[in-house]
């Protein structure tokens, strides 16, 4: 027979090979480099961008809001536990990867926020992922905000529910999408402090909807521990919802408390049905027990200095402030992180690395990282700056700012 080359069979296989021959092992993974290349295209590149141990930046671009994260405290609490209970947590949960330390932890994270119980876990992304597939499964309802975090996205993928995603901040969607389900089970879930602009969700408005149809309320209160209620008790404190039998709050020990790791707090039926059910509790390794010693040394920290916590905001107002009069559209925030709109993907690029090499880090959010197709710079208000710091960054965003008579591609945006 003629030797026939076989056609591609989809737009993804361009390299044609003989009829018979056996599929060339080296062209398996050419689709990536082709995705690569359209995300080259449209301004989508990422690469990590490995930092000194002495890094010379200003840092607003990590969320280590009240810059704890190298605190001499929270720094000998980690080495401590590292020296007491070894490098490794050794097991999962349920069976050697508990310590003494963890149960400490969960009870003095518990306290701090008013909840009756909390449960810690290797990650707030799998704090997140439990959550929404232990309280929920085929035949619930979830109602979620658009912009929410995509770990909660994640976990309501995972969850098999059926899910209703609503407009951002709007109650009335909410109350209109329980209104509308046919009995069962519903979960309304939101990010406390949306990520990208730093706005908070109407808390108390949406636990009176879900009370009103008979809903339980999760909150992801990643970017509200340690920065929003009084002495950063967090935003279900601080929307007087902390101990409700009706809500459950989960939250990341990475940012404010600068160590690494998650937990879901609530009532402790709860808990304890997450115990017994969430599989990332139950199939995930213990958390370092140096990262639970940072995360209680910086808790106990907060908690002599509850001060820290209204700083943090404080910075973050000023910062927008000094943005906004620069001209820029910088974002109102509720707790501590405040965004500026880029004109492109590209413009963002371009600006942020501008302001690194003006000595200011930045962080720069673009599609798949935002919630809308608008690119941003993203500056974490360190709680820890100092008032010439936070001139020196505004400045600095300001100068490098894209004009706005320059020519930017609009890909993404
Ligand atoms: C809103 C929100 N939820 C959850 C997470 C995940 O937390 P972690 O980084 O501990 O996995 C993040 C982290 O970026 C976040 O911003």
């Amino acid at each position: 027979m003629a030797n026939r080359t076989v056609q591609p069979t989809s737009p993804e296989s361009h390299r044609a090979r003989p009829e018979g021959a056996a599929p060339d092992p080296a062209a398996v993974f050419d689709w990536v480099d082709r995705r690569a290349e359209l995300r080259a295209r449209a301004g989508l590149t990422r690469r990590p961008r490995p930092r000194p141990a002495v890094d010379p930046l200003l840092d607003l671009a990590s969320n280590d809001y009240l810059g704890l994260v190298r605190h001499p405290r929270v720094v000998r609490a980690a080495a401590d536990a590292a020296l007491r209970w070894g490098a490794g947590a050794t097991g999962s949960r349920l069976v050697t990867g508990t310590t003494e330390l963890h149960t400490e932890l969960e009870e003095e994270l518990a306290a701090f926020c008013g909840a009756e119980a909390a449960l810690v876990f290797s990650s707030g992304y799998a704090a997140n992922l439990a959550a929404l597939t232990a309280l929920t499964g085929p035949g619930t309802l979830i109602v979620a905000d658009a912009y929410n975090h995509a770990s909660l996205i994640d976990g309501c993928r995972l969850s098999r529910a059926e899910v209703a995603p609503v407009g951002h901040r709007d109650p009335d969607a909410v109350r209109a999408a329980l209104a509308g389900r046919d009995g069962g089970r519903a979960l309304v879930v939101t990010d406390s402090v949306f990520s990208v602009d730093g706005d908070a969700a109407p808390l108390a408005e949406l636990a009176g909807a879900c009370r009103a149809h008979g809903a339980a309320l999760l909150v992801d209160d990643a970017h509200g521990l340690g920065v929003v209620g009084d002495g950063g008790a967090g935003a279900l404190a601080a929307a007087g919802l902390a101990g409700s039998p009706d809500v459950v709050a989960t939250v990341t020990l990475s940012k404010s408390l600068g160590s690494q790791g998650g937990a879901v707090l609530g009532p402790r039926r709860v808990v304890r049905h997450l115990v017994e059910t969430a599989r990332t509790f139950i199939f995930d390794t213990g958390l370092a027990p140096a990262s639970v010693g940072a995360a209680l040394g910086a808790l106990r920290l907060l908690r002599e200095e509850p001060e820290r916590a209204a700083r943090a905001r404080e910075v973050a107002r000023r910062l927008s402030a000094g943005l906004t009069a620069a001209g820029l559209e910088a974002s109102v925030p509720d707790a501590a992180v405040v965004s500026v709109r880029a004109p492109s993907p590209e413009a963002a690029v371009a600006w942020a690395r501008a302001c690194r090499e003006a000595g200011v880090a930045v962080g720069c959010f673009r599609p798949p990282s935002v919630p809308d197709r608008f690119s941003r710079l993203r500056l974490t208000a360190r709680g820890d700056l100092t008032d010439a710091r936070i001139e020196q960054a505004v400045a600095v965003v300001a100068r490098c700012a894209p004009r706005a008579d320059a020519p930017h591609p609009v890909a993404g945006n």
